[in-house]
């Protein structure tokens, strides 16, 4: 079930550093939001946020409100762990367990789940395989090693691997940036699809991407290095491209159409 996400002014902060100043952001279900910005500006670090893995960086904390569905997920009553698995992520570089097999690789969060039932992880390697457009690849090799895949199919392994947990939302970390042309294609065309069921958020330094792929686009900027983070605009992708309200997103966004 996609579920949205509310941020209401949420600072971020590393130790004294404030990374990311008065974040406030809608991030509506079934649609994909896309993060854009320059270099630093904490596209990443508002990403992590969202699903408590900022938290785990020492000294790292938040303040202000992000609400799942209207539930607060930095709530005392809520384990981050949890949150984790209802927000799922899914990284710049993929990270498959090299050694282990591919159908292992899709299963391994069921697994420490604690699902045992050998026909119930088949059929949810299948299912998630399927999903992340890969079953076809590989399934006459599920017990060959992940490690073996080219870049692309690992990214899409790592994306079965996310949604085989059937998260609520997808967190997605410049997910393209290390494959070529025609993988990330694939992985494109899977954004499309896994967004009728998914929340999608993904941060994205390709704008022809972000404008093929995404229905809302927040852009970030910071005034300079070591000064905070903050979100200039979001709306539309069509409008944030083609008609942006602030004079800062029309240039960075002329500039990097080039
Ligand atoms: N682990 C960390 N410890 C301390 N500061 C950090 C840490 N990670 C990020 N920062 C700082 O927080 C700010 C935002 O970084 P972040 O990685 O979120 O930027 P970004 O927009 O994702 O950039 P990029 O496009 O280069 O990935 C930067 O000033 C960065 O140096
Ligand atoms: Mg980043």
């Amino acid at each position: 079930m996609a579920k949205r996400l509310d941020l209401n002014d949420v600072n971020i902060y590393y130790g004294d550093f404030h990374a990311v100043q008065n974040v406030n952001l809608n991030i509506p279900p079934k649609a994909v939001t896309a993060f854009i910005g320059p270099s630093g500006c904490g596209k990443s670090t508002v990403l992590r946020t969202l699903n408590r893995m900022h938290e785990v960086i020492p000294g790292a904390h938040v303040k202000g409100e992000i609400l799942l569905d209207g539930e607060d997920i930095y709530s005392s009553k809520v384990d981050p762990v949890a949150v984790r698995n209802t927000i799922g992520m899914v990284f710049q570089k993929a990270n498959p367990f090299p050694t282990m097999s591919i159908e292992e690789n899709v299963v391994a969060g069921l697994k420490l789940s604690g699902e045992k039932d050998k026909k119930k992880l088949k059929e949810v390697a299948e299912k998630a395989l399927r999903g992340a457009n890969l079953w076809e690849e590989v399934k006459d090799r599920l017990d060959k090693p992940g490690g073996g895949l080219s870049g692309g199919q690992q990214q899409r392994l790592c994306i079965a691997r996310a949604i085989a947990v059937e998260p609520e939302v997808l967190l997605m970390d410049e997910p393209c940036s290390a494959l070529d042309p025609i993988s990330t294609l694939a992985v494109e065309d899977l954004i499309h699809e896994l967004k009728e069921e998914f929340t999608i958020v993904i941060v994205t330094h390709n704008m022809q991407q972000a404008s093929r792929v995404s229905d809302q686009t927040a852009f970030y900027s910071l005034e300079a290095t070591g000064r905070p983070g903050q979100l200039i605009e979001v709306g539309p992708t069509t409008k944030i491209f083609e008609n942006p309200d602030k004079k800062e997103t029309e240039d960075y966004i002329s500039g990097r159409f080039g």
